[in-house]
């Protein structure tokens, strides 16, 4: 895997892992997400002796996870923009390295299974990343995409917490988020050439004071130190931000999507 240089090229990714506290934003997202994906690979098949790619492995659970599938006779490599929260994971099957995978080259044919978890959704890129993606495939590997469609999050009923999300997306959006792309993926991955395709939707739903809602809670954080809001979103989303911490209540996250298929 080899590291290109576009300087016409910006990364569209928003929320950098270098922010204060970016460990414990991600990893409040994976005691969330981690069953769901567990329960993926396990239905994926992941077996020992495979080698994995871990596209945006952001703190490094998924990674791990696959590491302790694919044993010692395994590899799983794990990239990122900014690795930095892979740092301290020292596992002898394991390899972390900075790539983008926009720009950067990934090896042909090379790999039994290729797995993003909430990483395409923020790449304008995304389609055309696809068919990248497979053509790293060894022929009867598997792309194992998790997504969220956050399209039952924006038209819920659920007071504060509504309003306050979009108010946060609103310069996301601007910046090349989609996140209302996921429900595209079978007919890309198909597109792309994979065959035997499976698609799951779950919706995640959250209560005040969650490790989800706390991911949200940080999440609005980071967005609200880093990017353009008007005085009145800001109110809007600490408001929404309050409002989750709060004990009790119930709130949809997203339908996570996961989908995946096999090369020929
Ligand atoms: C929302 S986080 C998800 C982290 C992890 N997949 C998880 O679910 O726990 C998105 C991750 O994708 C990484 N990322 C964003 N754009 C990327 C790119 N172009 N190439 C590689 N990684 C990227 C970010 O740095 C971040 O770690």
């Amino acid at each position: 895997m080899t590291a290109a240089s576009d300087s016409d090229y910006t990364p569209a990714y928003t929320l950098d892992n270098t922010w204060e506290a970016a460990r414990e934003r991600l990893e409040t997202l994976e005691v969330s997400c981690d069953p769901f994906t567990a329960s993926h690979l396990d239905k994926v098949g992941v077996a020992p002796g495979w080698h994995c790619l871990e596209v945006g492995a952001g703190a490094g659970s998924v990674a791990r996870m696959l590491c302790e599938r694919v044993g010692p006779d395994g590899r799983v490599v794990a990239v990122d923009l900014e690795p930095t929260l892979l740092a301290d994971l020292s596992l002898p099957n394991l390899e972390v390295r900075r790539l983008d995978v926009v720009v950067d080259e990934l090896p042909e044919a090379a790999f039994d299974l290729i797995h993003t978890r909430l990483v395409l959704v923020h790449i304008p890129q995304r389609n055309e990343l696809i068919p990248k993606l497979v053509r790293s495939l060894r022929p009867g590997g598997v792309l194992l995409l998790e997504e969220c469609d956050l399209t039952k999050a924006m038209t819920a009923d659920d007071g504060v917490f509504r309003p306050s999300f979009e108010a946060m997306y609103r310069p996301v959006l601007e910046a090349g988020l989609d996140i209302y792309w996921a429900p595209t993926m079978p007919g890309l991955v198909e597109a792309a050439g994979l065959v035997d395709i499976v698609e799951l939707r779950e919706l995640h739903t959250f209560t005040g004071g969650s490790p989800l809602a706390e991911f949200w809670r940080i999440t609005y954080r980071q967005f609200l130190e880093t990017q353009p809001y008007t005085d009145a979103e800001r109110a809007i989303m600490e408001e929404g931000a309050a409002a989750i911490a709060r004990p009790g209540g119930q709130y949809v996250s997203w339908e996570w999507i996961t989908v995946w298929g096999r090369r020929p």
